[in-house]
């Protein structure tokens, strides 16, 4: 029988996204944010207090829970699936936060097993849902830079090992800068241009070992197990390409610098790891840019999980859907395996391009 009204929810991963997770999440009107679950129960316990959710405990008891309908899954990349797996045999529809799996293989086991059990599976990034990109995706859908054609992307900084307390998953297999933060500026591609088709790329590690910067265990050292910078470029079904570059090895801190550029003009657009931000339009012929200031939601991480339940409820697909995230893994996959090769990869995976959000898109809105 299919259920009405607010829709539960429970969190799996009480570490330092987390926060702004929840922060949005009890304030969206349509969600019951009812318990949080970690392998370490006083991590937990402190996040469910500090946001006053009724519930915390361990993984096992979020998912014994009738009125959880979707689990919010907020572990490092390393378990993604296997948490994921263990959500949907409990009957429960999934949110992951990036990348969806460490390879497609997996992923897509994860893809299955959903549709086989009539749930869903949706994932991060839904940054691309806030104000900012959703502005500059409509900018380009109505023709403002004419026929889109190219793009260039980069995210350089030193690396998050000068302020994550425990980085050392962000230097491990499933992130690096490639699968960390590749997935805000290859879903942005996909949501402007559609389907990627094929890669090439080269990749390099300015250093095999790290050192924690901040927290508790400043002045650690661990091991980087990947690739700490890449440069590639994509082309799409659809005859555009983008060069990109991931780096964590930048003394020169450049990030969420995306410029796609078309037949008439070019767009510069706001940080896609951002849910704000104006965006500039330069066309040919004209002296001075224009100005897009941002028209919609910029409520943060947490709006895809609400899109995800009010999809549900109205029985349409979610817009931040595990389709597009397991074609964003491939393409991340193709940069990954065409560096180490010195092959261009082909991507054979196809997704829908999104459409952009109407401007009123409300997340805090009771609709349910
Ligand atoms: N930190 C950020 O700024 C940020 C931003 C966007 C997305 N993310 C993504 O969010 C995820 C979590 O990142 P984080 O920085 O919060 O990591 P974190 O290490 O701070 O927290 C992860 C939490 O998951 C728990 N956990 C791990 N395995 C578990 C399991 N099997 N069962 C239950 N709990 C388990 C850990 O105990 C920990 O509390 C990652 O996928 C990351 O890519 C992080």
């Amino acid at each position: 029988m299919s259920r009405t009204g607010r829709v539960g929810v429970g969190i799996i991963g009480a570490g330092v996204i987390s926060g702004t997770y929840l922060e949005n999440m009890t304030a969206f009107a349509d969600l019951d944010v009812l318990f949080v679950a970690d392998l370490d129960l006083g991590r937990a316990q402190a996040q469910a207090e500090a946001y006053g959710v009724p519930g915390h405990g361990s993984v096992d008891e979020l998912l014994a829970r009738d009125d959880i309908e979707i689990v919010v899954n907020l572990t490092i990349p390393a378990v993604h699936t296997e948490v994921g797996e263990r959500i949907i045999a409990a009957g429960k529809h999934v949110w992951s936060e990036k990348p969806l799996a460490l390879d497609h293989e997996s992923g897509a086991a994860l893809l299955a097993a959903a549709e086989t059990a009539g749930l869903r599976v949706a994932c991060a990034p839904d940054t691309v849902l806030g104000a900012g990109i959703q502005t500059a995706m409509r900018a380009i859908r109505r023709g403002d830079i004419g026929e889109p054609l190219t793009a260039t992307t980069m995210f350089h900084v030193p690396g998050p090992d000068a302020w994550h307390p425990n980085p050392e998953f962000l230097f491990a297999l499933g992130a690096g800068p490639l699968f960390d933060m590749g997935p805000y500026y290859v879903t942005t591609l996909v949501h402007a241009f559609g389907s990627a088709r094929r890669v090439a790329a080269v990749s390099s590690q300015s250093s095999a070992v790290r050192t924690i910067g901040s927290g508790p265990r400043a002045g650690t050292e661990f091991a980087v197990e990947v690739p700490t910078h890449h440069a590639a470029v994509i082309s799409f079904e659809g005859g555009q390409s983008a060069q990109s570059t991931f780096s964590f090895q930048n003394a020169l801190p450049r990030m969420g610098f995306v410029e796609i550029s078309g037949t008439e003009g070019t767009i510069v657009l706001p940080d896609p790891n951002m849910f704000d931000g104006e965006s500039t339009l330069w066309r040919f012929g004209q002296d001075e840019p224009t100005t897009l200031p941002a028209v919609g939601s910029t409520y943060g991480r947490g709006s895809g999980v609400l899109d995800l339940a009010r999809s549900i409820r109205a029985g349409v697909p979610e817009r931040a859907s595990g389709a597009i995230a397991a074609h964003v893994l491939d393409v991340l996959l193709a940069v990954s395996s065409a560096a180490a090769s010195g092959e261009t990869v082909n991507v054979d995976s196809r997704v829908q391009q999104p459409t952009p959000l109407a401007e009123d898109w409300n997340p805090a809105a009771a609709t349910l």
